[in-house]
């Protein structure tokens, strides 16, 4: 991802810590295509970055500036994979991480924060309940809070999905870009990067239209772009299988809800069962062993195309953001999903 450097927050290329992240394949789909009698379909494979997921962008690039900065105590609340990617940069950095996730976190998120040397505190809550717990202590304890929206540079990494897609698309961008949401640096850093691209004059005036997909037991911001509302309320009783999606409510919240609006774009809730339903056909027809997440994309393209949201015509782009490996604690022993 460090080829975008000149439009990165870093001068000096010799201090970045890096593990080798971004410039992932965005493969053409088309059996899924056919399935849904659409014309050309993507799928941007995060699941081969450093640690499996899209989040190793934002920490790439957030280690390299806290340490960069004089930062020597990290910490971060994290659903599972952030914490991971945190732990892999701060190990390589020699920085200390400490990290909080939920207890119920998939164990493949914390046995790798472990073994990569960081301090992990288990809550007995979700992602929000370890935001506040790193909040409480970071002053007593002297940790740099890297929690989503809280520091600049995670953003800033996340740009890199977006010029990415265009380059890999031939300097344009697809007509929807379909994207599993949590706290949503993924969604924020890629339309942050679309509006800089076209200030830069790199690609033309279309934009995607953005779709926002969440878990039904966790939709914080489908419920509130449905109401109309410029903030989403607290989630109660957050609860889904695909552990990145288990957001209650999100700092950044109140910019997602405006991207949705100002892209023409909408948010759309799916049951467990249908994203490892969808997950499942992935892995069979595309080859890809994508993460619940991923098989929610799926699923909410099927509705929008029912929907007549998405036209045949339309150019579609799922993220798949992680990989499957991190969540066989899923599947019983003849590897069904229980
Ligand atoms: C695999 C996966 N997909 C999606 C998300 C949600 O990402 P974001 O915080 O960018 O909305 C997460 C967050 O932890 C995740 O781990």
């Amino acid at each position: 991802m460090w080829r975008y450097n000149q439009v990165l927050p870093i001068n000096n290329m010799d201090e970045i810590v890096s593990l080798g992240e971004g410039l992932t394949p965005l493969i053409e789909s088309k059996n899924v295509a056919s399935l849904l009698d659409q014309g050309r379909v993507w799928i941007k494979d995060e699941s081969s970055n450093p640690t499996g997921s899209f989040k190793a962008r934002g920490l790439s690039l957030a280690v390299t500036m806290a340490k960069l900065l004089g930062a020597k105590k990290l910490a971060i609340p994290s659903a599972g994979n952030a914490g991971g990617a945190l732990a892999a940069y701060a190990a390589r950095a020699g920085l200390e991480a400490h990290i909080f996730l939920p207890r119920d976190v998939p164990p493949a998120n914390r046995i790798e924060c472990e073994k990569l040397g960081a301090k992990v505190t288990l809550i007995d809550g979700l992602i929000n309940d370890c935001g506040r717990m790193v909040g409480e202590n970071a002053k007593k304890e002297q940790w740099f809070d890297l929690s989503t929206l809280k520091e600049p540079y995670r953003i800033e990494g996340k740009k890199t999905l977006g010029f990415e897609l265009a380059e890999q698309l031939g300097w344009r961008l697809p007509d929807v870009i379909i994207y599993p949401t949590g706290g949503g640096t993924g969604l924020i850093g890629m339309w942050k990067a679309f509006l800089e691209m076209q200030n830069l004059g790199w690609i033309g005036p279309k934009l995607p239209r953005m779709v926002s997909v969440q878990a039904e037991g966790c939709s914080p911001i489908v419920d509130a772009f449905k109401r109309n509302l410029s903030q989403s309320l607290i989630w109660e009783q957050a609860s889904t299988c695909a552990a990145g999606l288990r957001v209650p409510q999100a700092i950044g919240d109140f910019i997602m809800l405006k991207i949705l609006k100002d892209s023409n774009g909408t948010a759309i809730g799916v049951s467990d069962d249908e994203m490892m339903r969808d997950a499942q056909i992935i892995m069979e027809l595309e080859g890809l062993f994508v993460c619940p997440e991923g098989g929610a994309t799926l699923t909410a393209f099927k509705k929008l195309v029912d929907s007549k949201f998405i036209k045949p015509e339309d150019e579609v782009v799922l993220f798949n953001t992680g990989s499957g490996l991190k969540y066989l604690h899923l599947f019983n022993n003849k590897g069904e999903f229980s």
